[in-house]
């Protein structure tokens, strides 16, 4: 009775899979899909792709399918742009139709389902939320209040190493440390008007923890499985609450130590100053005030400034202090520019970086060669859409793969090489802002990064200061950085956490 019974199911269970593949077979004709690999039903072509998709994955999958090509997992659509005419068509030409955000089941938990700015969709409370930022936090006036302070920043850091210049010149320190409190403290600043003073401050302490732990969680690629096949989501139930407990935990701290905190200290200004409005969260509480966004609004949009802003910063220094230090002529060419331009004496500000071409090609390169964000935030449309001849499902998951169009031999010489010097012969007119779509380390559109008005003034004063006061080498005993490549959901950054060595100038 049993093999009778084992011997129906498995012909009920073969029907089933042959009655599957024909309806996807059939639907996808009716669909007129762009190419892909081979869908089993269920789970899609994830038995053979797997959890972990990366830029390098997608250049692989991008010279066997082409330019645009649609990765069926699970019950997710997974579409890759490859080529910069298809890049402009989704990000320009039908910025509207692909500007909302794909959000996993996790950043689902992040964001409550995108009531926050940077996963939610294009629309009206997009473009409102963006509206509310951008006064605090993205216009040349921001830069021009703030940069004297992300130079005073700059030069504690280089204070702080001088401190113990010894240590530094012998067996080398984990800089990344110091400048990431550098990073908090340039965006806690113009958010909170706030400044932990050193690596040991409590509450910075806790602040880093919690980023961190939501970082790891959001970053890894292992929870793809249930984000993509719903049958297997509840082996990633744990997964999930945790997820969840880490965002309680996190958006309170938020709350109580620094919202709340500055709630407080503007009732007090407020008696005194009507017109009192002097950091990022004043702005948003008088949103809130007005009745345009509610008070979850106001902690996810701290929450989005602490994801995009911070790690996103801190990884791009730490590339670019790699690629320096793994190529000692660029440092040095960068030295002699800073010493030129600006002589023995005067240490680099944010007006001064307009007259270093070297040094803004140097960072340039380093978002070129090592782009953190890769693949840039995953775009949506919401509605079935028409691209390169093919349709793409409503809700697909959209993925341009920027490293590519700036990395593709065929647009650029020798891309492998770091060459800040591109930038100055044949790539002169590419800019960092999207002027031309084969390189856009920041996106470009509806969508593309606002922060990109202080990413890079922050780079240039770092990198300068530093290359300015020290010489800066790898680890004892090792002849380059370690370079090998970390890649998450979104992002890639250095997989280990260098040990620098600085030694001071030899300053007559
Ligand atoms: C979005 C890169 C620093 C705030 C993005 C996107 C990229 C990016 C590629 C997605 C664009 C798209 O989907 O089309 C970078 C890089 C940075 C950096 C490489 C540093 C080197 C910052 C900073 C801030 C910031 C410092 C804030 C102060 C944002 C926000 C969004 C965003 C709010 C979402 C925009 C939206 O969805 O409307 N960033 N970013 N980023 N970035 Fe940055």
């Amino acid at each position: 009775d049993f093999l009778l019974l084992l011997q129906k199911s498995l012909v009920a269970l073969f029907a089933a899979v042959a009655a599957a593949i024909v309806v996807s077979k059939l639907r996808g004709k009716r669909l007129n899909l762009p190419p892909g690999p081979f869908k089993y039903p269920i789970f899609g072509s994830w038995l053979q792709v797997g959890n972990s998709l990366d830029h390098h994955d997608f250049i692989k999958y991008a010279k066997k399918f082409g330019h645009l090509f649609l990765l069926k997992m699970g019950q997710r659509h997974i579409a890759v742009i490859s080529s910069p005419e298809l890049a402009k068509e989704v990000l320009l030409t039908q910025g509207k139709a692909f500007g909302s955000r794909s959000r996993n089941i996790v950043f689902d938990i992040f964001t409550g389902k995108g009531q926050d700015m940077i996963f939610t969709d294009y629309g009206d409370h997009w473009r409102k939320m963006r509206r509310i930022v951008t006064v605090p936090f993205f216009t040349n006036k921001v830069v021009q209040q703030y940069h004297g302070d992300w130079e005073a920043e700059a030069a504690e850091v280089v204070e702080h190493v001088r401190s113990n210049i010894a240590a530094a010149a012998a067996e080398g320190v984990v800089l990344r440390r110091r400048l990431e409190l550098m990073i908090y403290n340039n965006v806690y600043k113009i958010m909170f008007d706030k400044k932990f003073e050193s690596e040991e401050d409590p509450l910075y302490v806790k602040l880093k923890s919690v980023n961190g732990e939501r970082s790891r969680l959001g970053q890894s690629l292992e929870y793809n499985f249930g984000d993509f096949v719903p049958i297997l989501r509840p082996f990633l139930k744990g997964y999930l609450e945790k997820c969840k407990e880490v965002t309680r935990r996190r958006l309170n701290l938020y709350k109580d130590s620094f919202v709340e905190e500055r709630r407080k200290i503007a009732l007090v200004e407020e008696e005194k100053d009507k017109n009192r409005v002097k950091c990022g969260i004043d702005h948003f509480l008088v949103s809130q005030q007005n009745g345009e966004i509610n008070e979850d609004n106001v902690l996810y949009i701290v929450e989005n400034m602490n994801v995009a802003a911070i790690e996103t910063t801190v990884w791009a220094l730490e590339w670019a202090i790699a690629e320096l230090i793994n190529n000692p002529e660029t440092q040095k060419k960068l030295r002699a520019e800073l010493d030129a331009v600006l002589g023995p004496n005067k240490q680099v500000t944010e007006p001064d970086t307009h007259k270093l071409p070297y040094l803004q090609a140097v960072i340039k390169e380093t978002l070129r060669l090592r782009m953190v964000v890769p693949c840039l935030v995953p775009h949506m449309n919401l509605d079935k859409a028409n691209l390169g001849g093919y349709e793409i499902p409503a809700e697909s998951r959209i993925f341009v793969n920027a490293w590519w169009l700036a990395n593709d031999p065929a647009r650029w010489k020798k891309p492998e090489e770091f060459r800040p010097e591109r930038f100055l012969e044949e790539e002169s007119n590419v800019e960092a802002n999207g002027n031309d779509i084969k390189y856009i380390p920041f996106g470009v559109g509806r969508r593309s990064c606002p922060g990109i008005i202080m990413a890079i003034p922050i780079m240039g004063i770092t990198l300068g200061r530093l290359v300015q006061n020290f010489e800066l080498f790898p680890p004892p005993g090792q002849s380059r950085i370690d370079t090998a490549e970390n890649n998450g959901q979104f992002a890639t950054r250095m997989s280990k956490q260098s040990i620098i060595v600085l030694k001071p100038r030899n300053i007559a």
